[in-house]
């Protein structure tokens, strides 16, 4: 199989899970148990929180660890729920921010994004009202890689009464994440985008807010229940590999450009995307047609985040950027450290060829 689909979830990084395996001893026991193996785990849960608060240039103590991303945006969403609040967010949201913020007592405000795909530090500032209390931004956005003004809001909002919340789940290994530049008062990301294990997140926060989770004291008595230990070690390890890996990346992105042969767009620009991700508007065919076909020809690519997957919904960010239309013309294609040069020459040439034969009909 080719694997196009960095972007929903990394492959897993084997010598790592082969580590965590050939040292069970040091991940099996709860981290809260005071006895040897007990110790053991707690010092790889802990090592790996200094070795994520360093890369996110923050402490030990902001730091909490969740299932996920989906878990540390609903929690900040549900902190700030209030009829007497004002919420300010995109349209371009990931699912876990949209559909949690249609749950909230506040009063929801939306931007929509500019046709690069970028939401426009203006159209968020000129919402604020007395009654702002927290603004949501992811820092890329998933489907088409854009980069948003994450910083320049920061300083903008550093000053303000408001909460400031980045999920950074796609741009955190691939692009500096540093907390202090952002001047984000919670920032969240997954290990799983990176090679980590699935169901491991993070929740960077500035200052505590209600708890996550009510349970036992893990975290800090911030979120009860018991530490996913492999979670953090697998997360904590790939981050630096990410880094190491960006210029590799970067060049599938462009290998695969170089070498498309019918005419096509990208939606939202090269030059302000994050390496991993490309979307593509390809005019000649529907892309629930191409994702059936490419999959025949062993290739995994998406159409749009992959919570909607299974039934292909029409991504409601090329929609915000575009129309229906472009979305039900567009595919994401996203790579990473597993893929080659082959796996690239491969899947531009299936659709390359199914071009070739079917230009006539089109
Ligand atoms: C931008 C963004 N935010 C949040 C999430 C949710 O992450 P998870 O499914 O790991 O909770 C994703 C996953 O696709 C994402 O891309």
């Amino acid at each position: 199989m080719i694997y196009l689909d960095y972007a929903a979830t990394s492959l897993k990084r084997v010598e790592l899970l082969k580590y965590t395996i050939e040292n069970i001893e040091d991940f099996d026991a709860n981290p809260d148990s005071i006895h040897k193996l007990g110790r053991k785990s707690k010092k790889v849960l802990e090592d790996s929180r200094k070795e994520i608060a360093d890369f996110l240039h923050t402490t030990t103590d902001k730091i909490i660890f969740t299932s996920g991303a989906s878990e540390s945006n609903n929690y900040i969403v549900n902190n700030f729920s209030n009829e007497d609040y004002e919420v300010i967010t995109s349209k371009i949201e990931h699912p876990s921010v949209l559909n949690s913020l249609s749950h909230s007592k506040s009063n929801v405000i939306y931007a929509d994004c500019e046709k690069n795909g970028v939401v426009n530090f203006d159209k968020i500032v000129e919402k604020i009202t007395d009654k702002t209390r927290l603004v949501i931004l992811q820092h890329v956005n998933n489907e088409t890689g854009a980069i948003m003004p994450v910083k320049k809001l920061g300083e903008y909002l550093k000053d303000k009464d408001i909460w400031y919340h980045v999920d950074a789940t796609q741009s955190v290994g691939h692009l500096d994440v540093n907390v202090e530049e952002i001047h984000c008062d919670s920032l969240s990301f997954s290990g799983h985008k990176l090679g980590g294990i699935n169901g491991f997140g993070v929740l960077f926060l500035k200052k505590n807010l209600h708890n996550l989770i009510y349970g036992g004291e893990q975290e800090d008595y911030r979120r009860g229940g018991t530490s996913f230990v492999m979670g953090a070690y697998t997360l904590a390890k790939s981050l630096q590999k990410s880094v190491d890996e960006r210029d590799y990346i970067k060049n599938m992105k462009k290998l695969f450009l170089d070498n498309i042969k019918f005419d096509y767009d990208v939606n939202g620009s090269v030059e302000n995307s994050a390496d991993h991700i490309l979307n593509l508007y390809i005019p000649f065919e529907k892309n629930d047609f191409l994702l059936t076909y490419l999959d025949m020809h062993g290739i995994c690519v998406s159409a749009g985040s992959a919570c909607s997957a299974g039934s292909i919904t029409n991504s409601h960010v090329i929609t915000n950027m575009y129309d229906e239309k472009r979305a039900e013309h567009s595919l994401r294609f996203s790579f990473g450290y597993g893929n080659t040069k082959e796996d690239i020459l491969k899947c531009t040439s299936v659709l390359n060829d199914f071009y070739e034969k079917n230009k006539g009909k089109i």
